[in-house]
């Protein structure tokens, strides 16, 4: 409900290859992630509404990220350090092919094997 903290997944997964996926899921460049300061603390969130004075935010430093009403923020900017947690999970590349190929499943039925081969991009994605 609302505003999603992250993309819709099952649309995604129908149009690109494993090898696309793999690339967002580990890349480091994020358009939408903020560093949201309030009280001298930041946090990492989605903004989800504006309405007057207060804004509700997905707070991405708590799991499962946590929707926040704030009223006094002190700065919204572009977070350049946020890390999509996919890149930290440490996935093998058995385990990442097995997640791109729950997806494909989910988004179109297909129940085509997913090799690792097919998503192996990390050598091309630590440098992104
Ligand atoms: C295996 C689990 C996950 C998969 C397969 C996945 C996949 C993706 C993909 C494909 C994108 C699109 C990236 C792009 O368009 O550049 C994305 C974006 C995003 N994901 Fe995930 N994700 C996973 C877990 C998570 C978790 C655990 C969180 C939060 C705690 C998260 C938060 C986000 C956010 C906030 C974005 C949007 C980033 C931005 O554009 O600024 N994801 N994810």
């Amino acid at each position: 409900m609302g505003t999603a903290i992250g993309p819709d997944l099952t649309r995604l997964a129908a149009v690109l290859g494993p090898r696309e996926m793999a690339l967002l899921m580990l890349a480091r460049v994020k358009q939408h992630v903020r560093l949201v300061t309030v009280s001298g603390h930041a946090f990492s969130g989605i903004l989800k509404r504006k309405q007057g004075q207060e804004i509700e935010v997905w707070d991405l430093s708590r799991t499962p990220p946590e929707l926040r009403t704030l009223s006094e923020v002190e700065s919204i900017k572009p977070d350049p350090g946020w890390e999509h947690p996919p890149r930290e999970a440490g996935y093998t590349l058995e385990e990442l092919a097995d997640v791109i190929g729950y997806l494909r499943w989910t988004a179109s039925g297909s129940q085509n094997k997913v090799k690792p081969k097919d998503v192996d991009v990390r050598a091309v994605s630590r440098s992104r």
